[in-house]
């Protein structure tokens, strides 16, 4: 098992160490166009092995001979967020970062899966999707493993429970119009509104809408990494371990969910073979809408690109 981690910055390197630590593969290679800083940060990393326990190899580069044959490729390559600025301020900047990068590495590791975590993440997913040339099942993007481990982090503080025992499904776009499914939201298998009220259930959707930008305001200096990459590399593992594992990814659409020609937040299963299945939970007409409505924004996004 081979993985490349593209982007040495804090999401990353983080991701790349995660993999390390978990031993995911037996190589791990880190790739970004700053001289220096992968080759110091994979050997940093390297250097960890021993003590964690771990003999995944790290290599850190500049370029993308060392990538070729990889199985998993995280893309990370992007600028971030600052306090006041929009994922979609992002979007012209990053698509051409990440169609670069995704031809580059397409064209090393032709059977590899991607998962995309650059924002917008929607939009930049679909721009991976295009610039690759791969099939559907093999162009994944992280966003809804990140938006619901913060409900559930945010329920878990407000409730006073074990985050391990929350269950949700943040569905949508990774952004103001995400769709946290309340009535799929469970603690221990008992829904949520059996013990809190209304008001604070729309508190903690609230808090989970404006979850990157609360950690954005705090830092100051770009946007948030634990979380984001222990996210991309949850769906990793799932992949490696081929777990089949029910996981709200951005998929590309064709048919689920009534949506076409999109990236959106669905939940899907994550195998070996990388995106096996959308998995079509039954919506209310409420919910239908307010997928539909964020997938429209996300449309909308792509068309401005003229890909
Ligand atoms: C976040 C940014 C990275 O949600 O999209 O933290």
């Amino acid at each position: 098992m081979k993985i490349t981690v593209v982007g040495s910055g804090n999401v990353g390197a983080t991701a790349a160490q995660r993999i390390v630590d978990k031993e995911l593969a037996n190589e791990v290679v880190l790739v970004d166009i700053i001289e220096g800083v992968p080759q110091g940060k994979g050997l940093d990393m390297y250097e960890s092995a021993p003590i964690e326990g771990t003999d995944t190899r790290v290599i850190g580069s500049n370029g993308y001979d060392e990538t070729a044959g990889s199985d998993i490729v995280i893309i990370t390559a992007g600028i971030a967020r600052k306090p006041g600025m929009t994922r979609e301020q992002l979007q012209e900047t990053n698509a051409g970062i990440v169609k670069d990068v995704t031809e580059k590495v397409a064209a090393k590791s032709p059977k590899a899966i991607l998962i995309v975590v650059s924002n917008p993440l929607d939009v930049m997913t679909y721009v991976a999707y295009k610039a690759s040339g791969f099939d559907r099942h093999r162009v994944i993007g992280m966003a809804g493993v990140l938006d619901t481990a913060r409900y559930r982090t945010f329920i878990a503080m407000e409730l006073g429970v074990s985050v391990e025992d929350i269950q949700a499904l943040v569905l949508g776009g990774h952004g103001d119009s995400m769709v946290p499914l309340v009535r799929y939201t469970t603690i221990a298998g008992v829904p949520l509104s059996a013990f809190t009220d209304q008001a604070t259930i729309d508190k903690l959707v609230t808090r989970t809408r404006n979850g990157g930008i609360e950690i954005v305001n705090f830092l100051k200096t770009g946007s948030a990494y634990y979380a984001p990459s222990a996210a991309a590399v949850e769906m990793a593992e799932a992949i490696v371990k081929d777990k089949k594992r029910i996981l709200p990814c951005a998929a590309y659409c064709q048919g689920e969910y009534g949506l076409n020609d999109t990236y959106i937040g669905v939940p899907v299963k994550l195998g070996k073979k990388g995106m096996e299945q959308i998995v079509e939970v039954p919506l209310t007409d409420e919910e239908k809408a307010a997928l539909h409505k964020s997938a429209n924004e996300v449309k909308a996004n792509i068309a401005k690109l003229k890909l």
